[in-house]
């Protein structure tokens, strides 16, 4: 087997661009707990995360680039499945410092098992048709405007 990275073809590079932005979300809060940043704060962008990112990509997965191996595939159904823990931990709504520990971890390893593994098979299988419909149905989402940086903080009280 060759261990050369795959390159990624260009339909589905917005999802990985996507990918880039989840992977800074965990940081993000790992970086808030590590600095002791009130937990509402992390929460409230982890919730515009959710809403304004995390979903529609995920919804987008399922609809354009899922159908290309089928819901019984086992990668599929692993990817469904972490699909709807994640959708539960980000709706939490009471032990939520538990809720935002997890998905730091596996929202990070969800995205990195898409990356490595899901997304080469998909690829690697997809015809001409099914890169059509992921390029052209996947809605480029929108910047990420959360005012509230609070992972930047830390920088500036050491200067
Ligand atoms: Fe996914
Ligand atoms: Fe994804």
């Amino acid at each position: 087997m060759g261990t050369k990275p795959i390159k990624r073809h260009d339909a589905i590079k917005p999802y990985s661009r996507e990918h880039h932005h989840g992977l800074l979300l965990c940081w993000k809060i790992r970086e808030g707990f590590k600095h002791n940043i009130e937990l509402k704060r992390i929460k409230d962008y982890a919730d515009y995360m959710w809403e304004t990112q995390i979903k529609p990509h995920f919804d987008a997965e399922e609809k354009y680039m899922f159908p290309v191996l089928g819901k019984e595939h086992e990668m599929i159904q692993q990817a469904y499945k972490e699909h709807r823990r994640l959708a539960s931990l980000f709706n939490e709504k009471v032990e939520i410092q538990k809720a935002l520990e997890t998905i730091q971890t596996e929202l990070d390893e969800h995205i990195r098992f898409e990356e490595r593994v899901l997304f080469n098979k998909i690829q690697e299988v997809a015809t001409k048709e099914e890169l059509d419909i992921i390029d052209k149905h996947h809605e480029n989402l929108g910047a990420d405007n959360w005012q509230d940086n609070f992972w930047k903080e830390f920088k500036k009280k050491r200067k």
